[in-house]
């Protein structure tokens, strides 16, 4: 990892972060989720802010502190201290993965990384009820659609030498090939191998598969905070490298 690597890459990089779970509505009432508290999201955010990328945090509807004035649900809240002076930060809401593919097909096009930590669903209600369901004594049966792969579907939309890092949820946090396989279907350019307690945790133990074949093991739990820290730098750097290598091309 290169600690510096935000003044080896361009000075204010555009980094847009995906954090969250989507909520996808069976009626006006109801809905299916996945567990995600969007605390790692926010950390990322906070971290690219202090090293002066131009941030912006796609945020679902997590129930969590954002300490960000641009954040409409958080008016009245103190600008974070730690931000670079000159650093722009900006907050987006998304509820349902529809909102979050119209969202990504409009934020991704002028990012240089992309870090898709949102816990998107991966299954939706094919016919939401327009009102509220009543209950009753039968069983009910809701018909599911698949939720298209959002990040894979953004990948072509990224200019050329953006950098996206995916992660992968994994049990037992340990199946490397599994991870490998989605990596290379969604087409990033590392991954972030973590365990199902990820989700509940203030912290994450977590091995970076990067596409070239390098990994990187995080030494133990990590708060997320520093997680945060640690990852940013270290897209900064892969930017950094697809940066160096498209002027070594350029020269040869
Ligand atoms: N992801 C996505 N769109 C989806 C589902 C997931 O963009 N519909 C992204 C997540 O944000 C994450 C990565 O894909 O960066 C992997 O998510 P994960 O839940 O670990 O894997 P899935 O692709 O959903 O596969 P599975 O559920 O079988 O593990």
């Amino acid at each position: 990892m290169n600690p510096n690597a935000s003044t080896t890459a361009q000075s204010h990089p555009r980094v847009l972060i995906v954090a969250g779970p989507t909520h996808e509505p069976i009626d006006a009432v109801r809905y299916i989720a996945n567990r995600s508290s969007g605390r790692l999201g926010l950390s990322l955010a906070d971290a690219a802010t202090e090293r002066g990328c131009a941030t912006t945090l796609l945020l679902g509807p997590a129930h969590i502190e954002t300490n960000s004035e641009a954040d409409p649900t958080n008016a009245g809240s103190k600008p974070n201290p730690a931000r670079a002076p000159d650093s722009p930060r900006r907050l987006l809401r998304f509820r349902t993965s529809h909102d979050l593919e119209a969202l990504l097909a409009r934020e991704a096009t002028d990012a240089d990384i992309l870090i898709m930590a949102a816990a998107v669903a991966d299954y939706r209600p094919a016919s939401p009820h327009p009102g509220k369901l009543p209950r009753t004594d039968q069983g009910l049966t809701i018909a599911l659609e698949p939720v298209p792969d959002l990040l894979a579907a953004t990948m072509p939309r990224l200019k050329p030498g953006a950098v996206a890092v995916g992660f992968a949820l994994e049990e037992d946090g340990g199946d490397h090939d599994r991870a490998l396989a989605k990596m290379a279907r969604k087409g990033c350019q590392a991954i972030i191998l973590n365990p199902l307690d990820t989700m509940d945790s203030g912290g994450i133990d977590a091995t970076i598969l990067f596409a070239d074949g390098r990994e990187a093991i995080t030494p133990g739990p990590l708060p997320k905070a520093e997680f945060a820290r640690r990852l940013i730098d270290i897209a900064l750097d892969l930017l950094a490298r697809d940066e160096a290598g498209a002027q070594e091309g350029t020269r040869s």
